[in-house]
């Protein structure tokens, strides 16, 4: 293995950073549009509901079939292809990486260790969909008969941010009659804020956790049965009716107290931060029903499809990754923004940063060297208007390089009143002015033009060619989020692929986790506690002082 040559150190790799050498300072966005008419139709590529356009990027025909070799010469595809097949391709775990399973259809047949997991993900589904359908009917009551009412996922990471993120932008297909709430953070306040203004008789509790020893789930998840008991009178039998639990481990879900045959499984070869098309999604489908459900996988489905049988130059995923590589590793951007304009992808962003930071925020590649080259950029980002009152000014005249992607719907969601819908449009202007303001800018020509004095000339003058992908689609239906998060899944997988780093363990959030446990006793008692650097120590004694 330790004879896989590092990316830095391929021909390819040389030969983008020599094409950067030619074409500095920077290629123009003015003057690539000038050279070439068709550019605005030719650097689209559409995949389902989905029209990506990357014409505002710093790339001309020749950057992109160097970035396409590289992605040749790194054996992008090759990697992909295994793990759709299902193998251990997670090395650091030795596990199969298979999220791609989750949407197969019915008939599929995927393998991990030599067995079909196809029928078992479809169980669960299936399952799911029973209990769904039994909550949303009021079929399935709590422990006095009353009716859910409230439906609240205790999770973190990929068990809290997928669920929430999904149900915000799919918030006009759910069932307003319910309400759902999302407790993640050990701060108490969390979990305080979320219940109480609840019934517990009508409060359903959904315990995600894929390892089911998550201290900041399991806290939460305590606290919320010490809750729910106070309210009903203490009876242990209320817990079955609700509580229910949706996680890979049943020996720890069982010894909390959860009855197994209210438990939604998972299976280890499902990443958390890949999770939410699994049993992970389960607030999710009782919100907007199974079928709207299925429709956001089958819009998964679209762009895994697409992944693996679109030629490399058509290919969404492999495109949009191989320009992040182009910005991240040649003209030296730190950061990327996505920007939505869409209310309803309020959480996106944040859903995205678990998705590429932890998958790809690594220093050592696939066989333990440390790397030489950048990994994963700092994702960030929220809606496209508010962000334009508030960092834009950055992105378009400070000094650091922030490509960005733009994401937009041509119609409202359907249930807006008039007078609303008719504000989408004033949305999108909004969109369409950002991204032609970020790649073309103002001359100091054209500042003079309008008049403006000349010392005021420079504060004026935008350079413009700050990139930007913008992804355009009908509507924000359950399946074009479902295509969505599929293209930045694979994306990143593209990214990782090209970086030669395991895209699928998260060892970094570990140590932490393992001193929060060392430490939390110190915080409650005068003992020493053994290993503290002296800072932390300090801090830990100010903090003793001041909680008496
Ligand atoms: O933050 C680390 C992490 O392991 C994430 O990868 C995961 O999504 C999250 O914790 C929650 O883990 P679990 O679902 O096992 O509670």
């Amino acid at each position: 293995m330790s004879d896989v040559p590092e990316p830095a150190r391929r021909p390819e790799w040389t030969a983008l950073e020599n094409h950067r050498a030619d074409a500095l300072p920077q290629p123009d966005l003015r003057e690539l549009f000038a050279a070439d008419p068709s550019r605005a139709q030719r650097y689209v590529v559409r995949v389902g509901d989905l029209r990506i356009d990357y014409s505002k990027h710093l790339v001309n025909d020749e950057t992109l079939a160097l970035l396409l070799r590289l992605a040749e010469a790194t054996d992008v595809f090759g990697l992909r292809d295994a793990m759709f097949r299902g193998e251990r391709i997670n090395t650091t775990e030795d596990r199969a990486v298979l999220h791609t399973a989750l949407r197969a259809p019915r008939d599929a047949v995927i393998e991990a260790d030599g067995e079909n997991v196809v029928p078992a993900v479809h169980a669960v589904l299936d399952r799911m969909a029973d209990f769904a359908g039994r909550i949303r009917s009021g079929e399935w009551t709590g422990h006095t008969g009353k009716r859910i009412r409230n439906v609240v996922n205790i999770g973190i990471g990929g068990s809290d941010l997928g669920p929430a993120m999904a149900y915000e932008a799919l918030r006009a297909y759910t069932d307003r009659s319910l309400a759902f709430r999302f407790v993640s953070n050990v701060d108490g306040a969390d979990l305080h804020e979320a219940v109480r203004d609840l019934d517990p008789a009508e409060t359903l509790f959904i315990v995600a956790s894929k390892t089911f020893t998550t201290i900041e789930t399991i806290t939460n998840a305590t606290s919320a049965r010490s809750w729910l008991l106070a309210g009903l009178g203490g009876d242990e039998k209320a817990v079955a009716r609700h509580f229910v639990a949706l996680s890979t481990n049943a020996e720890k879900v069982s010894d909390f107290g959860i009855d197994t045959a209210n438990m939604f499984e998972f299976w280890d070869w499902v990443g958390g931060r890949y999770s939410y098309d699994s049993a992970i999604g389960l607030s999710l489908m009782i919100a907007i029903g199974p079928d709207r459900f299925r429709e956001m996988l089958d819009g998964f489905r679209i762009v895994d499809e697409h992944f693996v049988n679109a030629p490399a130059e058509a290919n969404a995923p492999l495109l949009m990754g191989l320009l992040g590589v182009w910005y991240n590793n040649f003209l030296d951007a730190q950061s990327h923004a996505v920007l939505p304009y869409s209310h309803y992808l309020s959480k996106f962003t944040a859903y995205l940063q678990q998705l590429d930071m932890e998958s790809n925020g690594k220093s050592v590649d696939r066989q333990g060297r440390p790397v030489t080259w950048q990994t994963g950029p700092v994702v960030w980002g929220t809606p496209g208007t508010n962000g334009q009152h508030a960092y834009y000014q950055l992105i378009h005249q400070g000094t650091k390089l922030i490509p960005a992607d733009l994401i937009g719907f041509a119609r409202p969601v359907a249930e807006l009143s008039d007078e609303l819908k008719a504000q989408h449009d004033l949305l999108m202007a909004n969109l369409f002015a950002q991204g032609q303001a970020l790649a073309f800018g103002k001359t100091a020509e054209e500042v003079r033009a309008e008049g403006v004095p000349e010392e005021q000339v420079p504060h004026r003058t935008f350079r413009g060619n700050r990139p930007t992908t913008t992804i355009l689609a009908a509507e924000l239906t359950p399946s074009v989020l479902g295509q969505l998060i599929a293209l930045y899944e694979h994306k990143v997988f593209v990214q990782g692929a090209v970086w030669n780093i395991d895209s699928f363990d998260q060892w970094g959030v570990e140590l932490g986790k393992a001193l929060a446990k060392q430490v939390e006793p110190a915080l409650t008692t005068d003992a020493d506690v053994p290993g503290l650097d002296p800072s932390t120590a300090a801090l830990v004694a100010a903090y003793r002082e001041r909680r008496k």
